[in-house]
């Protein structure tokens, strides 16, 4: 069975599960962000366990779960909790979730993540939007034979997708005005993804900063990539959940990691709250506006 395969019998079962729902927006949490799932109302649960070819999180604080419901009065699919590539699953299991999203017919995504800051000026439990990336996970969801049947609106699903835009100016815009109505300001940030599981050197991240990065993580990229090929739009938002390697008193740890996402999840849960009918009224307009001949 080719992964095509798999992706659409898995997205056939969801769609029997979330019924008339139809989302067009999908969120994907990050470690320790779990509460923006118990702000959805009329939830409809998955365990991934029950969802065919699914890969399922070993991770403590990714639950592994889909809950579906309306978020902010806007039918959204929440992932909660995420598989990596440290846990020993291939590109193509990492990035499955994200195929899936594709295949219900989702538009724009919101990838949550935990990271290390490495700009000087972060503090501890601050959110920040990605501006861009750099991949030095030595690898790229996309090798292999192109699967240009991934392609949910004209001009994607290309060999060679584009990534000049690979988080959207739009979306960024419209995380910033909501967090300013939240009070809070959301700066934005390059996010360096490295395979992990061991965090880094102090070198490696006086290394990533002379790079032009700001935030490093272990997540994230990988999706962002598969979503674009497909032409789904990305809103990144990272949690500083420390500061990396050498820059503070401390040394790291995932307790640290899952801890302060503890505390960020609630104001990140209102920002998300506010935000999904802004961003359901965006992908609306430009749906509307590609059927203009
Ligand atoms: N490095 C990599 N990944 C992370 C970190 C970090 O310091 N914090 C949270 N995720």
């Amino acid at each position: 069975m080719t992964c095509f395969d798999q992706v659409a019998e898995a997205a056939a079962f969801l769609k029997v599960r979330l019924a008339s729902l139809n989302p067009r927006i999908g969120i994907v949490l990050g470690s320790g962000l779990g509460a923006v799932a118990d702000a959805v109302t009329d939830p409809v649960v998955v365990p991934y366990a029950e969802i065919p070819h699914f890969p399922r999180s070993t991770v403590e604080g990714h639950v592994g779960r889909i809950v579906a419901g309306l978020l902010g009065g806007v039918p959204v699919v929440v992932m909660q909790g995420r598989v990596h590539f440290y846990e020993g699953y291939s590109p193509e299991e990492v990035t499955f979730p994200l195929r899936v999203l594709g295949a219900l017919g989702i538009r724009a995504v919101v990838l949550t993540c935990a990271a290390g800051g490495i700009a000087e000026g972060y503090s501890v439990g601050q959110l920040v939007a990605l501006s861009d990336h750099i991949n030095l996970m030595g690898w790229n969801p996309l090798i292999g034979p192109n699967e240009p049947r991934f392609a949910f609106r004209p001009g994607a699903g290309l060999r060679f997708p584009d990534m000049t835009e690979a988080y959207s100016k739009a979306l960024r815009s419209l995380a910033k005005q909501a967090a300013s109505e939240e009070g809070f300001a959301l700066d934005e940030g390059v996010y360096l993804a490295v395979s992990g599981p061991s965090f880094e050197t102090p070198a490696e991240i006086r290394a990533f900063r002379a790079l032009g990065a700001t935030l490093v993580g272990m997540s994230t990229v990988p999706e962002t990539i598969v979503a674009r090929h497909m032409g789904i739009e990305v809103l990144g938002l990272a949690c500083v959940a420390n500061l990396a390697a050498g820059m503070g008193a401390t040394t790291l740890s995932h307790q640290e990691v899952f801890a302060v996402g503890r505390q960020v999840e609630h104001r990140l849960a209102r920002l998300l709250e506010r935000l999904a009918p802004r961003i359901a009224a965006l992908v609306e307009t430009e749906k509307n506006e590609e059927k203009q001949p």
